[in-house]
Order: C-alpha cells, then structure tokens, then sequence
C-alpha cells in the first residue's frame, strides 16, 4: 500500500477510536465488545474508498470522515453477526475470539445493534454536511444495510446453505450481502465534492464501479477461504466449505474465481477512466481488492 493510503488509514483508525464510546455506567460489556470489534483489525477498505472517492470528485478527505466511520461501523456490526453461532459460527475475527467468543452472545449482539444505531448518528451529528446531504446519506446507507443490501443478502446466503445456485443467482446473492456497503461507500464518498458536485453520469459511472469492486471484493474472500490458513486470514479457513456456502472457487473452481476478479477490476479501471475524474487512490483501492492474501 502506498504511502498515502497508510496515511489515509491511520486517520481512519484515529477517527473510529474517536467516535466510540469509552465508558458506561450501565453497558461497559456492551461497549467493550464493540471497541474490540471495530478497533481489534480490519483492513478498512469501505471507509478507505469514501475518502478515496471523496478525494477523486475535489472533495476534502476529513469531511468525509464521518460518513468512512459509519460505514466501518455497519461493516463491523455485519462481521459480529455473521460470525454468531445461529450464521457462520466462526470463533475467531482479526486473528482474536470472535465478540460472542470473547463476551458472550448476548452482549455481541447488543454491540451489533449499537454499532448499527451508531452508524448513522454518526453522520447526522457530523458538522460537515449540510442537512440535505446528510439525509441522502443515511437513506443510502440505510438501504445498502437492510433487507435490499447486505441483511437481505446475508438471508439469502443462509438460505442457500446446501442448496446449490446459478451463476446469476450467487451473483445476486453477493452483490447484496457485500456488494452494496461497498458500492454506497463510493456513493457517500461522491456526496462528498468539492465546489462543483459531480455529474449525474460521473455519479452512475462510479456507482457502476463500486458495483464490479464489490463483486470483485467477495469473489476474491471466497477464494482465499481455500487458498489461505486461518493464521493468515485471522479467521477460520475453510468456513465456506464446512457450511455447504455457494461461493465462487465451488461453482468454478479457484482459478476461474480467480480470473473473474481480476475481469471484474479490469471493468472497475475502465468505468473510471470513463469518469475523466483524477482518481490515483481510487486505482490503487481497486488493485488492493484482487492483490491481498487477508
Ligand atoms: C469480510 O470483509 C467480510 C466480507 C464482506 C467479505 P473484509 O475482508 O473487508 O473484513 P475486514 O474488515 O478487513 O476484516
Ligand atoms: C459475510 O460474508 C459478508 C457480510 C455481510 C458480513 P462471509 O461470511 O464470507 O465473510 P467472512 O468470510 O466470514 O469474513
Ligand atoms: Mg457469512
Ligand atoms: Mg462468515
Ligand atoms: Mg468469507
């Protein structure tokens, strides 16, 4: 990663360690299990891709803080439930107990609910945006979190446990459960311009981006739940199989997966040429979704 996305994480981390609360006289267990879900790891690609894109439409990076951290929140939140023993049932998250592991189930997942409430008080008390861009904001966001994005998503990858799907079906399936936190960060990012907000075709072309990086995004985790060790990952191996999940490597095998993510970033590169936007951490962002081995 080069030296400016080091930078830009930093400030990223800095920011959700800023926004999360500290103590409670009546919800310390609660609260604990949400710091050590949010600051324990992660990669921060989604709040990573609203600055980036925040940055490529002559926006400033810290206005978009608050929308990158309500977007990590939902991330995190998604990760504590996923890994909840009625979902995935994975122990272990950024190579730590998972937080129903480490504070038991109940208290993970209350973080869960709290994480998510978190989220979008986040951006309506956030002093950057004036009231009409916060609301699109939270509606976005709160369309890419629920029944039509990745909740909605997530039903239908427990769903689909054992029962074999088409290609267009996983399609569906992962551009809601994962595509579309990552597709809304780039649109939050592109709510975050500078003094000429971007054109209606700019705004479809990046939407359209951030749509083949989702894909690309899960394709790629699907390929290294067989590819890589739990060490590497920081969470259990092999959890895909185990579940009898749909995933990309069991429908076509590891290399074709592999071949349809870099197809997929090749798609993304080419929609943001198209925006004629100058764009360098978001090409850089775009590579890191194939180039990774976590
Ligand atoms: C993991 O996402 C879950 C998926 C949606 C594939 P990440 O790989 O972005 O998780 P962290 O935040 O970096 O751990
Ligand atoms: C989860 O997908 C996507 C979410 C919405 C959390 P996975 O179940 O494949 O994510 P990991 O592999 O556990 O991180
Ligand atoms: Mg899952
Ligand atoms: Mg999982
Ligand atoms: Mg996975």
């Amino acid at each position: 990663m080069g030296p400016e996305l080091l930078t830009l994480r930093d400030t990223i981390n800095q920011a959700l360690d800023a926004h999360l609360p500290r103590e409670s006289d009546i919800a310390q267990p609660l609260i604990d299990a949400m710091r050590h879900s949010v600051l324990g790891g992660g990669k921060r690609l989604r709040p990573m891709l609203v600055c980036a894109t925040c940055d490529a439409v002559g926006g400033q990076m810290t206005n978009a803080l608050p929308g990158a951290c309500a977007i990590e929140f939902i991330h995190a939140y998604s990760l504590i439930h996923d890994d909840l023993p009625a979902m995935d049932d994975d122990d272990i998250r950024h190579g730590l107990p998972s937080a129903h592991i480490a504070f038991g189930e109940a208290n993970a997942i209350l973080a869960g609910d709290s994480l998510h409430s978190l989220a979008f008080q986040t951006i309506a008390n956030s002093n950057h945006d004036d009231p009409g861009t916060k609301l699109k904001k939270i509606s976005l966001l709160a369309g890419a979190a629920g029944w039509a994005g990745m909740a909605g998503g997530q039903c239908l990858d427990i769903a689909a446990e054992g029962k074999p799907l088409s290609l267009s079906e996983l399609q569906v399936l992962h551009s809601a459960k994962t595509g579309a936190l990552i597709r809304v960060a780039v649109q939050i990012g592109a709510l975050t311009h500078g003094e000429q907000p971007v054109s209606q075709e700019q705004y479809l072309l990046l939407t359209e981006f951030g749509d083949r990086l989702g894909l690309a995004f899960q394709v790629m985790d699907d390929v290294l739940d067989v590819t890589q060790s739990t060490q590497t990952l920081g969470k259990p191996a092999g959890s895909d199989e185990a579940l009898d999940k749909n995933t990309f490597p069991r429908l076509m095998g590891v290399e074709q997966a592999k071949d349809m993510a870099q197809s997929l970033v090749d798609e993304a590169h080419a929609l943001l040429r198209r925006t004629r936007l100058s764009a360098a951490l978001l090409e850089q962002l775009a590579d890191l979704v194939i180039h990774r081995d976590n």
